[in-house]
């Protein structure tokens, strides 16, 4: 007796319990956020956006991380303000002369030569013409003038603004002004001047050699 009032009583709360059920239903989810991103999905629709979907564009102004705006225009005067008035902001150094040497000869050496003559690879195979010496006297070429044409290019010459960064292009500006002065006779800075037609591993060996 006791026995099927116990069966009882376990029927009818397992009944109360599932009774309820409804499998068409939304049940207890746990941890909703895990299933509902609170983020927007790419590329979705949402009425209340302006434009009716998640893709927005950045709010005006908005500087990318790592980048400085950069105050001259492309336009001649741009360029004749940044050759007089812009500076390289970077100390001249051994090891941002190094860098900038390094980087130079990796976008620029194919046409204007290791040595900043206008004698590259390219214009040897006769690829590629009018480039000039860094230290043709027409052309007033400053720290500034040189940063100026890799952020915009110039003619023929294209852009390198979106492959170096700012401190690689001043790096490589303090190169090629190094460049301009060997050729002109009178090396600036650099201690390794008299090596500069060479690679960099040569350099190092010589310095090796040196200690
Ligand atoms: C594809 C060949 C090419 C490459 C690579 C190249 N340049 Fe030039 N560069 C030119 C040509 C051509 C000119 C002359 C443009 C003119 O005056 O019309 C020039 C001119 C210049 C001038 C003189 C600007 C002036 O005001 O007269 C500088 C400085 C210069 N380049 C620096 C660089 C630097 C630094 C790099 C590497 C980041 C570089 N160039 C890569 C072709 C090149």
């Amino acid at each position: 007796m006791k026995n099927s009032i116990n069966i009882a009583v376990v029927i009818i709360i397992a009944m109360s319990i599932t009774s309820c059920f409804d499998s068409k239903k939304p049940n207890y989810r746990y941890m909703p956020n895990m299933y509902t991103s609170l983020a927007l999905e790419t590329d979705s629709e949402h009425e209340i956006l302006p434009n009716g979907q998640a893709d927005l564009l950045p709010v005006e102004a908005t500087i990318p991380r790592g980048w400085m705006p950069y105050g001259y225009e492309n336009t001649i005067e741009g360029k004749a303000s940044a050759t007089s008035d812009l500076k390289n902001p970077s100390k001249v150094s051994e090891e941002n002369l190094t860098k900038g040497k390094e980087l130079y000869r990796i976008f620029c050496s194919v046409c204007h030569g290791d040595k900043g003559d206008g004698q590259g690879i390219l214009v040897k195979r006769e690829k590629f013409l009018g480039i000039p010496s860094f230290s043709d006297k027409g052309r007033n070429i400053t720290e500034g003038n040189i940063y100026h044409v890799m952020m915009y290019g110039l003619n023929s010459m294209g852009s390198y603004a979106s492959q170096t960064s700012e401190e690689d292009r001043w790096q490589i500006a303090m190169h090629v002004l190094d460049l301009k002065s060997t050729l002109n006779g009178n090396p600036l800075w650099s201690s390794t001047q008299k090596n500069s037609g060479d690679t960099i591993s040569e350099q190092e060996n010589a310095s090796n050699e040196a200690h």
